[in-house]
């Protein structure tokens, strides 16, 4: 088994596919470790003094303030800067702007459109680089996912995750991938026009191969629920797509996660997970304006499912903050 306090010295966390399915699950059971530490209020201050930048092209919530208060528990200063706050690939290369920031900061994290730019950000800088999304790949999501399955279901080898929506948007890429690589069996159910590239159904093969588990990509959504342990959706227009809402909304409509879903598991005990932000309901400014021109009171959704027992949403939304410290820690902590 790995070791997270000695194996992953000074490496980045930029894409799933750069782990091993034991690296994975050493750096879930560390966050455990560390979510315990947390609650007992016991100090780990493994990154005592060191400095972190956290650059975001696109918004955040959870993957800025999980980076915010980990990197603080650490004893981290993080620096957070926005999308009108430095160069980055404007009036700098990206190249220049990471040897820059490699030479101030202990470790960068990166939320944006292109893997490109987290990849150059690595390559140039000479810190550990975090990938906190781009258009490709969500991987810090995945660690915060996965920890959340164990703690609910008690395990991950085995267990059958059903994505219903998107399912060539970043979130279905990562889920199929890694998923597939800890052991889940995975199900992408969504239009076939959304159907996820040939690239990214090889790399799903190769993990599937590592961990076990079995994958299908379906329109069907009667082949692709019965059976399932969690149902996941994500939103239908992912950060910068905000010009796709009519077609997405008609592409997208019969993947809604209803009660009737959750009901075609035939497992009563079936979670419901979202990486959230979530549409399900009319109380933001987009659900309003979608409710006035679509007449709909959710997208990916219901309120009711949303609401549910089922729905683990929040603790998920917690464990990002548990999961993104344990990669800090294990990249950057001295023990
Ligand atoms: N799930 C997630 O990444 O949330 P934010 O966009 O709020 O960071
Ligand atoms: N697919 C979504 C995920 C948000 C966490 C997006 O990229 O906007």
């Amino acid at each position: 088994m790995a070791d997270p306090r000695k194996d992953f010295k000074g490496r980045s966390f930029l894409k799933e596919i750069d782990f091993t399915k034991d690296e994975f699950v050493t750096l879930i059971d560390f966050a455990a470790e560390l979510k315990a530490a947390k609650k007992a209020g016991q100090p780990h201050r493994y990154c005592e003094g060191k400095n972190i930048a956290l650059l975001f092209e696109k918004s955040s919530t959870r993957t800025r303030c999980a980076f915010t208060v980990a990197s603080i528990d650490l004893g981290m200063h993080p620096e957070y800067l926005g999308a009108g706050d430095i160069q980055l690939g404007k009036k700098e290369t990206t190249e220049d702007t990471a040897k820059v920031l490699g030479r101030m900061f202990d470790a960068i994290e990166f939320r944006g459109f292109s893997q490109d730019d987290v990849e150059a950000l690595a390559k140039f800088s000479g810190v550990p680089v975090y990938n906190g999304l781009t258009d490709k790949w969500h991987p810090t999501q995945m660690l915060a996912d996965f920890l959340t399955i164990k703690e609910c279901l008690g395990k991950l080898d085995g267990a059958t995750l059903t994505f219903m929506g998107d399912t060539r948007s970043n979130m279905a890429h990562s889920l199929l991938v890694a998923g597939l690589k800890v052991g889940l069996n995975v199900h992408l159910c969504g239009p076939k026009e959304l159907h996820p590239a040939a690239d990214i159904v090889e790399l799903a093969e190769a993990s599937a191969a590592e961990g076990g588990g079995k994958f299908l990509i379906t329109d069907d959504v009667a082949e692709a629920v019965p059976g399932s342990d969690v149902i996941y959706t994500d939103v239908w227009v992912s950060m910068g797509e905000e010009d796709k809402f009519a077609e997405r909304i008609a592409l997208l409509t019969p993947y809604r996660v209803t009660k009737d879903v959750m009901d075609a598991t035939g497992k009563p005990d079936a979670i419901f997970l979202h990486c959230l932000p979530a549409f399900h309901d009319t109380n933001t400014v987009y659900g309003r304006q979608i409710k006035e021109q679509f007449d709909i009171d959710c997208m990916e959704v219901t309120d009711e499912v949303f609401r549910s027992p089922a729905a683990h949403v929040f603790e998920e939304a917690e464990n990002r903050m548990h999961t993104i410290k344990a990669v800090i820690a294990a990249t950057l902590g001295e023990f």
